[in-house]
């Protein structure tokens, strides 16, 4: 069985980051297969986990590659 835990607040600055990555932390020392999902465009998890966003090759933000023009 799985168990998803969102975190989200419409206010920045009040710890979501923090308590996921530590959330993730503490299960996954009690042996739980832990999955941390950044949705956040802002990656700060990520960066947390040691990834620098600006390397990754996929994200969510499919549209991070894209170029718009406007004409
Ligand atoms: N329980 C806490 N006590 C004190 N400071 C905290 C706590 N949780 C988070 N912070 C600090 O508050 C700031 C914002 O936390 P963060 O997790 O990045 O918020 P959010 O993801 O909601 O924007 C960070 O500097 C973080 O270290
Ligand atoms: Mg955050």
């Amino acid at each position: 069985m799985s168990i998803i835990i969102a975190l989200f607040n419409q206010s920045g600055g009040v710890g979501k980051t923090t308590l996921t990555m530590n959330l993730g932390y503490h299960l996954a020392q009690k042996k739980h297969r832990v999955l941390l999902v950044d949705l956040d465009p802002q990656a700060s998890l990520t960066t947390f986990m040691g990834q620098d966003p600006e390397e990754l090759q996929q994200t969510i933000y499919l549209n991070k590659f894209l170029v718009l023009v406007e004409m």
